[in-house]
């Protein structure tokens, strides 16, 4: 069991980024330092946390969590679709097929909240193209799940809201591969759904990223994390709901709260440093979230994420030697 002391004591080992030799060329994004050669991608999660798309520093383990609970999820679903990965070095490098990425991410919503309550109550979630349903709740269970898509912006820019029509128009994804992509988007989002129920959480909304490899659609990124996916605990849902209560949420709404209710920051200008006890409780919040999920407890040694990465992917032939 990690005790608050070991994540306390992993606090200056964390994986900021990391510089490798021979591997391919970097392209470092938000969260993961991804290294591509010819047509595979040797993608590192770091164990930076961003939130209004600002990265605010490092999450003990953060990286290791992501990277096993996505292959943890990939593993549930590869009957559902292809996905990219082909290896497993380290337990925050994934070794992946490289796509090319449509330029959508595809997010999934199970529930009215967020960005999305947001914008409905301003009465301003019309970008969608969806006729919304009057009278909804914050909270709120849709009939069934809609996609909300966004454009995958470049670095620094912000991702916005797309309809389906807009997506189509533009010849941003062909008719037959968007159709392909949404389905595949609601066989996975009820997958992950009925599984986190079964472990006691509600998955309300996630993103997924697809791409096209040898000429097939494949799942790329991550999936299901706390980071691309909001979750709730299931207990006590429609009690809250009845309240107009705050959910109990594990995901990074966590830390949106903090930087809002503490330091007033929604992502303009500098974003405040985050204190090391914020930086512990995050990582609780990591680790319970892979807990809960996979049924396992994390466990994790406490020492330098950097060396480690270096060593398995030495061992395993993946940097040039010399
Ligand atoms: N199999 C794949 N083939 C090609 N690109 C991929 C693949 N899997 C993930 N990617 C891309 O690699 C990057 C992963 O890095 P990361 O998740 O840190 O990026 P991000 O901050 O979410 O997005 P951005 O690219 O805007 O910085 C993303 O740009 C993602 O779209
Ligand atoms: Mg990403």
């Amino acid at each position: 069991m990690m005790t608050d002391d070991m994540l306390r004591a992993q606090l200056p080992h964390t994986l900021e980024k990391i510089d490798l030799q021979g591997v391919g060329d970097l392209y470092r994004g938000k969260v993961r330092d991804n290294y591509s050669r010819g047509d595979r991608i040797v993608m590192i999660t770091t164990d930076r946390i961003s939130a209004f798309d600002h990265v605010l520093g490092t999450i003990p383990f953060k990286g290791e969590v992501l990277s096993r609970l996505t292959a943890f999820w990939f593993e549930k679903v590869k009957d559902l679709a292809p996905t990219h990965v082909l290896d497993l070095p380290d337990p925050s490098v994934m070794v992946v097929k490289r796509a090319k990425a449509l330029p959508i991410e595809i997010v999934i919503r199970g529930y009215v909240t967020g960005s999305l309550w947001r914008d409905y109550q301003a009465g301003k979630a019309g970008a969608y193209g969806i006729q919304w349903p009057v009278g909804l709740r914050k909270d709120q269970k849709f009939d069934r799940p809609i996609i909300t898509p966004s454009t995958k912006a470049e670095y620094g820019k912000h991702d916005e809201p797309i309809s389906e029509a807009e997506i189509l128009k533009q010849g941003l994804v062909s008719p037959e591969l968007w159709k392909e992509a949404t389905t595949v988007a609601h066989r996975l989002f009820q997958r992950g759904q009925e599984w986190a129920l079964s472990r006691g959480l509600i998955l309300v909304d996630t993103k997924y990223e697809m791409g096209v490899a040898e000429g097939k659609l494949v799942v790329i990124d991550e999936i299901h994390t706390p980071d691309s996916s909001r979750y709730w605990i299931a207990d006590g849902y429609e009690e809250r709901f009845a309240k107009g209560a705050e959910q109990e949420m594990l995901d990074k709404e966590n830390i949106r709260q903090w930087l809002i209710k503490e330091h007033g920051f929604s992502g303009h200008g500098k974003p405040p440093p985050l204190t090391d006890d914020v930086r512990v409780m995050l990582a609780r919040k990591y680790i319970e979230v892979f807990e809960r999920l996979t049924g396992e407890r994390f466990v994790s040694a406490v020492g330098s994420v950097e060396e480690r990465i270096k060593r398995n992917l030495a061992a395993k032939g993946y940097l040039a030697r010399g």
